[in-house]
Formats: structure tokens, sequence, C-alpha cells
């Protein structure tokens, strides 16, 4: 049993940051920033958790999918920026939206919200599963380094979900761990423990950027090329493709690579930055609701980060 996506719904926070505001945090430009990453303005949050965003999102994808909160079977979160480590982002948007059924989140950081649908899927084709909902949502702006000028120009805040069913139209997917923290990780403090060895990391998004460029290429080709693989096309065949929105350079080399056109790439994060987890679903959502999506089109989705890990999937709509 396979499933298919019955609606889809996407929240960002009101407040704007532009690339002008951020050349008065650190040295920086509207310039560089523009011509090296592709961002020109991110929401951030001021008061909302990245559990209040999510369940805003999933408010928006119940609607969308025309049922309520209480016929949900199952909520799969994914987040690296959470308020907490316990509970669960999926376990505060239960609450806040008034479902009842089992929720937890998993953790494949930019990759997360393709590793919960896989998971999703995985508990519908087992059976007893109606609706779930698969979320994503961060509050990256709590955990980024805003001294840090190669890294805090880049993310944003914001949330995306899908609610499932069964169905047959997931054709394909992949999910890729190259289990490393040298690229790129998120440490959390000691707090104050008195039996810590190491020396203590402060929270923050560390990266090394051009290690993470050529990972985010190399996988978005070969991990597309697999899913068409496993769906019996080719990549070419895809009608569109909604990538995580990290860099535009990286979308536009791995489009090169696979000769498919840049239009087809689904490309928001001008408006958005790199919002981790909720980058595809936020993505997809705007696709959805654009009106340019036609019964039976075949729409590639695939993320990177860290993990380090990847993941693709296949869906025909
Ligand atoms: N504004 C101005 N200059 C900046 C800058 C900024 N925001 N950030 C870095 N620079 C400078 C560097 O200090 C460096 O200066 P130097 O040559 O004097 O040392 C120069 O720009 C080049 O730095 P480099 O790191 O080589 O730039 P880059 O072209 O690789 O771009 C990233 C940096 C981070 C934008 C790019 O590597 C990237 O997007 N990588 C992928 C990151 C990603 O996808 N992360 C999310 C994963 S989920």
């Amino acid at each position: 049993m396979s499933i298919q996506i019955l609606g889809t719904g996407a929240y960002v926070p009101e407040r704007i940051l532009t690339n002008d505001d951020l050349s008065r945090l650190v040295d920086t430009s509207d310039e560089w920033i523009t011509q090296r990453v592709g961002v020109k303005e991110r929401h951030v949050s001021f008061d909302e958790s990245a559990a209040e965003m999510g369940a805003k999102a999933a408010q928006r994808a119940l609607e969308a999918a025309g049922i309520t909160a209480d016929q949900l079977d199952l909520i799969v979160g994914a987040t690296v920026s959470a308020d907490a480590v316990c509970p669960s982002v999926a376990a505060l948007v239960q609450r806040e939206i008034g479902a009842s059924c089992p929720a937890f989140d998993v953790n494949s950081a930019c990759s997360g919200f393709l590793f919960a649908l896989d998971t999703a899927a995985a508990f519908v084709a087992r059976g007893g599963i109606r609706y779930a909902l698969v979320l994503g949502a961060e509050r990256l702006s709590r955990i980024v380094d805003w001294t840090d000028r190669s890294t805090c120009v880049i993310f944003g805040d914001g949330s995306g979900a899908f609610v499932i069913s069964p169905g047959e139209n997931y054709l394909a997917s992949h999910l890729h761990t190259q289990g490393s923290d040298s690229v790129l990780s998120i440490p959390l403090g000691k707090g104050n423990s008195p039996f810590y060895g190491k020396e203590e990391q402060p929270i923050a998004i560390r990266m090394s950027g051009q290690e993470t460029f050529k990972f985010a290429v190399k996988q978005i080709v070969s991990d597309l090329k697999l899913i068409a693989e496993q769906a019996g096309v080719t990549p070419e065949q895809f009608d569109y493709i909604v990538p995580h929105q990290a860099n535009l350079r990286i979308i536009d080399l791995a489009a090169r690579r696979l000769g498919i056109p840049i239009e087809k790439f689904v490309v928001n994060l001008d408006r958005f930055g790199n919002t981790s987890s909720a980058s595809v679903p936020i993505s997809f959502d705007e696709l959805a609701r654009s009106g340019k999506l036609k019964k039976g089109d075949l729409i590639a989705m695939c993320a990177f980060g860290g993990g380090l890990s990847s993941a693709a999937s296949l869906i025909r709509w």
C-alpha cells in the first residue's frame, strides 16, 4: 500500500529580515548574499516556537485535506530547532491542533521532512492508518550564530505540512545517511554537568560551507537518478522538482548535471532562505496552491543536510 497527499499547508512568521538588515548585524552585503547564495530575505520568529508554527501549517494542511484533527491516526514531525529535546514538536502540535493520535519526531536535519514522510508511508503500508500528518517546523533563528556571516545569512524560520492517506501516488523514495559530525552539526551545551570531559561547544549551527555544497550537488544528482530508476522513468520526465532551498548555485549546478531545465525546479529561497526540514513542504505547498499542477504530474522532492543525510521521493499528483 502506498500513499497519496490529501492536503498541504505552510506557515512563516510575519517578521521579515532583509539582506540589508543583516548587513547591519555582520560584515556582509545584499550583493554578496544574492550572488553566492540567492537569498534576498527570510522570515524570523520573535515569539513563536517551532511547534506553534508547525501547528499553523498543520491546520492549513488539514483544511486543504478536508479533515479534522481528531481524524488523524499519526503525526510524524521533523525539526532541529525545537524549544526542547522533549517533548517532541509532533507532540506539541498534537496538543495545539486537538488531535489524540501517537506523535513523534524524526531527526534527519534538513532531509528530515522526507525521512518523516517515508516513515509515515511505512506506517500506512503496515495498515491501520487512515490519515497521517507529516510536518517540518523550524525556528532556526534561535540556534544560528548571529555573529557568523557564513551561516547567519542562509537560514530562516517556518513550517510546512502534508496530510496523507492510503493511495497509489508515492512512486519511489530513497534515504541516504553518511554519518559525520565534521561537516555540519548543531552541538548541544553541556548544561551544568561536572562529569563532562570535553571542551564545551556553544549551541549553534556549525557548517563547512564548501564540503556541504559538494555533498549537496552530488546527492541531489544521484538521489534523483535513483528514484527515477525505481519508478521506471528518467529524470527528464519529472514535471517539477521540489528541492531543499539551501543555495541557488547548488540547485543550478544539480539541474545542469542532470540535464533538467532549471525552470522545472521550484525555487523560493530568495524569499524564505533555508528553513531546514520545513523547506521542502513549504515549497511543495506553494506549488500545490499555484494552480500549475495537473493530475498525473510527476513531482520529485529532494533534500540534504546534517547527518550527513539526503533523501528523495517521487509523487504522482
Ligand atoms: N558576506 C560576505 N562575505 C562572506 C560571507 C558573507 N555573508 N560569508 C563568507 N564570506 C567570505 C568568506 O569569509 C571568504 O572570505 P576570504 O576569501 O576573505 O576568506 C569568502 O567569502 C569566500 O568564502 P567561502 O566559504 O569560500 O564562500 P562560498 O562561495 O563557499 O559560499 C556558502 C559560502 C556558505 C554560501 C556556500 O559554501 C554554501 O552555500 N554552501 C552550502 C551550505 C548549505 O547548503 N548549507 C545548508 C545545508 S542543509
